[in-house]
């Protein structure tokens, strides 16, 4: 099996033929820093020395021509086809609590949650824990590359649930919603992520998502439930859609213990024009927008949490860090 060495930490670990240079390190407890782990963030840039890797994904988004210049790779992309020597800057806190595997999930059930979101639940066949916020990689057959997928659960060992948005034309999701049947099995790796629920901050928490971001925010709010640190602490819950049938996630919170006292539900629909045709009498906007009408002035007090896709996360990001949130409380995961 390959060998992977890091000399300026003094490391070699193993990495087979089907594995990548990123995932292999997390798995042998090493802290390598990454993001989306797909290919597309560009923050698990690693250097190759010595040897030779291939890219998992041809052309990864998260790569260009001036890392191939300088023979820099993707490290979650990267496969050895030999023993390499590579630099990367090590950080401890990217070190995985629960160590990723790779293993196999049953469906064992199906819920429809909107139109255009649904739950799945596996059972997995190696349990692993994780905590909750975090995302694995979900593999179906015939499609090249796993997607990533946060689970909605708090971190149950044998049942990992996803809440995933149908993609028009998706490869990954196409097969999901319109293929899978109870009792099918699909390949998953994980636990990957750094935008997990930190249960030991005091300060109140904002969790914030549109359209498919509802999954780790959900799974946060289930978390901080069952929590018995700061009970004085509130979380505070914004989910924002584009049309009234898109809102969802108020009646999974009313089940948790605290709603309504320390748990609380905001929303908001984008399309203003859908809003007067459809009756809609609830607020209307953006998710930065509403949290702002919300939480001016609070902003830069609380732990902040946000999912979904790119746009939305990079206008979270601008106001929070115009609300001068500092960087350390912001935890996200963009859905490249
Ligand atoms: C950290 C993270 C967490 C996410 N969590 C959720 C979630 O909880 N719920 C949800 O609905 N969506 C989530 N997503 C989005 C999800 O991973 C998919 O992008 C989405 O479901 C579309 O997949 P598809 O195959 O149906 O669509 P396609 O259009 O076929 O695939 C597009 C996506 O797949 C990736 N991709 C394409 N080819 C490859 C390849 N060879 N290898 C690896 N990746 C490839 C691309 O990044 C692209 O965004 C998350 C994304 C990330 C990065
Ligand atoms: S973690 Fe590798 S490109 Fe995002």
């Amino acid at each position: 099996m390959p060998q992977i060495t890091i000399p300026s930490a003094n490391i070699t670990f193993e990495c087979d033929e089907h594995d990548t240079v990123l995932r292999a390190g997390l798995r042998a407890g090493l802290g390598m820093p990454y993001e989306c782990n797909v290919g597309s963030c560009g923050n698990c840039r690693i250097e190759v020395l010595s040897g030779e890797v291939v890219h998992e994904r041809e052309n990864p988004p998260g790569w260009n021509e001036r890392d191939k210049a300088r023979n820099r790779y993707l490290g979650c992309q990267a496969r050895p086809t030999g023993d390499c020597t590579i630099k990367v800057p090590m950080r401890q806190e990217y070190k995985s609590q629960f160590l990723p595997v790779r293993t196999t999930g049953k469906l064992v059930a199906i819920e429809d949650i909107t139109h255009d979101i649904r739950e799945f639940r596996f059972a997995l066949a190696a349990p692993n824990g994780f905590l909750p916020g975090q995302y694995a990689l979900l593999g179906v057959p015939g499609v090249a590359g796993g997607r990533a997928y946060s689970m909605a659960n708090a971190g149950e060992p044998g049942q990992w649930d996803f809440q995933i948005r149908r993609v028009p034309g998706g490869e990954v999701t196409s097969v999901l919603f319109d293929k899978l049947q109870v009792g099918d099995e699909v390949g998953l790796d994980g636990p990957y992520g750094m935008a997990y629920f930190r249960d030991e901050s005091p300060r109140d928490l904002l969790c914030m998502a549109g359209g498919s971001g509802l999954s780790p925010m959900i799974s946060i709010a289930r978390a901080f439930a069952a929590s018995t640190m700061s009970p004085e602490r509130k979380l505070h819950f914004i989910y924002g859609g584009r049309t009234p049938r898109d809102i969802c996630g108020e009646s999974i919170l009313k089940t948790l213990p605290g709603f309504g006292t320390r748990i609380f539900y905001h929303c908001a629909i984008s399309d203003t024009a859908h809003a007067d045709s459809a009756g809609w009498t609830g607020r209307t906007g953006f998710v930065p927008d509403l949290a702002v009408e919300l939480f001016e002035g609070k902003i830069a007090e609380m732990e902040i949490y946000f999912a979904g896709p790119p746009p939305m996360a990079d206008a979270i990001m601008k106001m929070a860090i115009t609300h001068k949130a500092p960087a350390a409380q912001l935890h996200f995961d963009k859905f490249y």
